[in-house]
């Protein structure tokens, strides 16, 4: 500690948190829209809004919306936006070429969005997940998740991604080389600028439900031999080797690292910043998102102090930014 407090009463530490004003002149962290990425669901269509069950007040929007989405996060300050396509049956195959279709959803929500809204930064996923006929992340060979072929795949993926005009490449699959390998890639294919913000500590999580609902994921993925993440996304008991994996991956060439699933993981991103002085993330993910909504709407909790105590709890932790799926909510509220 800096330093010993003097005894009461000298010290009485409730003159700080007397009147408003004290308390805002003693806050130590502040949130401000700067600081938020928004996730967002694509879907095939014209003019579609199509809400998520298991997110209320999340939808799955078709391009043209999440065009009018992009402009209006734009003017609330929010500095990105992230994609995750939901793919038609017709396109999720044992060998995930839609990954790396130019015209896929996802790179044809960031041409439109990069057309109308060009100061939005434009992140992109990368992992095999949407595309699979499994839902797994990577390709699935006689009960094993194969890492090196699942890696090829996955540059082939960042590739189109960058043609397509992206800022920013999120790789979600947790496989192993694949930071170096698409760092590579991109530079000789001459996107020397685009943004690796890996998915450095990714648990297998149970947060991650709504999520595989919105995206169409969860029923595939219980179908298969390998019926969870387990073999390649980390066990929720473990910290060191979080860190293994951040340093790992900014070794590679990551210009900035994700801690994920966000809440149940602070001590992750408050070790991570203070170990590596690295641009830090955390993913406010899905079951977060809808555990504070739902207790809000059942009349649980006051739903707009929790977002704000949930979000700030990030910063706190050492987080430079924060992917939620409350960003406009949240950005509204600070504007
Ligand atoms: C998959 C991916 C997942 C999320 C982002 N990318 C789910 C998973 O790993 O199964 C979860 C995000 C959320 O729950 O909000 N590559």
């Amino acid at each position: 500690m800096h330093h010993v407090p003097a005894p009461f009463p000298s010290a009485r530490p409730r003159r700080l948190r007397r009147t408003a004003g004290l308390r805002a002149l003693a806050t130590e962290n502040t949130l401000s829209p700067g600081d938020l990425i928004w996730p967002v669901f694509v879907r095939d269509g014209d003019n579609i809004e199509e809400p998520v069950a298991s997110m209320p007040g999340v939808s799955r929007l078709s391009v043209d919306r999440v065009v009018l989405a992009a402009r209006e996060a734009a003017d609330l300050g929010i500095p990105a936006i992230c994609l995750f396509p939901y793919t038609g049956a017709d396109n999720r195959t044992a060998d995930c070429a839609e990954a790396w279709n130019p015209g896929n959803l996802s790179n044809r929500a960031t041409r439109a969005i990069k057309e109308a809204v060009p100061e939005m930064l434009v992140m992109a996923d990368v992992a095999l997940d949407p595309y699979s006929d499994t839902g797994h992340d990577g390709f699935l060979r006689s009960g094993v998740i194969v890492n090196d072929e699942t890696v090829e795949a996955l540059v082939k993926q960042a590739l189109s991604q960058a043609e397509a005009g992206v800022d920013i490449i999120g790789p979600s699959d947790m496989m192993d080389g694949r930071i170096g390998a698409i760092r590579t890639a991109l530079e000789a294919a001459g996107h020397q600028d685009i943004i690796l913000l890996s998915y450095a500590a990714k648990y297998a999580s149970a947060f991650y439900g709504p999520f595989r609902d919105a995206v169409g994921a969860s029923s595939a993925l219980s179908g298969t031999a390998v019926g969870d993440k387990r073999t390649y996304q980390m066990d929720p008991a473990n910290a060191d080797e979080a860190m293994r994996m951040i340093a790992r991956d900014l070794a590679e060439g990551a210009d900035a690292i994700m801690i994920k699933p966000g809440m149940p993981y602070l001590d992750i991103c408050r070790r991570a910043k203070d170990t590596f002085a690295a641009p830090t993330y955390a993913y406010q993910v899905s079951g977060e998102y809808s555990m504070i909504t739902a207790a809000a709407q059942n009349g649980w909790i006051d739903g707009e102090r929790a977002m704000i105590e949930s979000l700030i709890a990030f910063k706190r932790a050492g987080c430079d930014g924060i992917l939620t799926y409350f960003a406009p909510a949240m950005a509204r509220l600070l504007g």
